[in-house]
């Protein structure tokens, strides 16, 4: 039996989550402003600068939760702390979600840097809202991996 959620894995996850917030931020700052309308002046840029951030956002969350999804993860709950174990498929389960979201995103992106049209009127928003969805996920995933660390530390499950 491996025991996978340790204080060092807890760290390394809770040190990622930080780089994700980092880059979340950053591309929330270019959402900020208004969208060039596709084929006018900027709007390549526009669409090309976001498409590069969500790529390398996508890149990154891929990796990050495979090290969550490290193997053993879930046999080390189920072994130790089953009480938590709906709440971990909860999360887990929502991987490949937000990746397939993310990367539907990234398409449109690019169909709309290239100015072809129709373009999609919410490509902003749609964006936001995964980085909504994406910060949830992440605080509800810290407040689970915290507690079972926690009760590991002796304060009984
Ligand atoms: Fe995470």
């Amino acid at each position: 039996m491996t025991t996978v959620v340790t204080q060092d894995w807890i760290e390394e996850v809770l040190e990622e989550h930080k780089r994700l917030r980092v880059m979340c931020a950053d591309l929330r700052q270019v959402l900020a402003g208004a969208r060039p309308e596709a084929g006018e002046k900027g709007a390549h840029t526009w669409a090309s600068d976001l498409s590069m951030r969500l790529v390398k956002l996508h890149d990154e969350l891929f990796r990050h939760f495979r090290f969550e999804e490290s193997m053993g993860l879930v046999e080390d709950v189920v072994e130790r702390h089953p009480r938590a174990l709906s709440r971990l498929e909860a999360v887990i389960g929502q991987h490949p979600i937000m990746l397939r979201d993310l990367r539907s995103i990234m398409t449109d992106a690019l169909t709309y840097s290239e100015g072809e049209l129709p373009e999609d009127p919410k490509l902003r928003q749609r964006t936001l809202s995964l980085l909504d969805t994406l910060h949830h996920h992440e605080q509800e995933e810290t407040d689970l991996f915290q507690r079972l660390e926690y009760r590991d530390q002796g304060a009984g499950d």
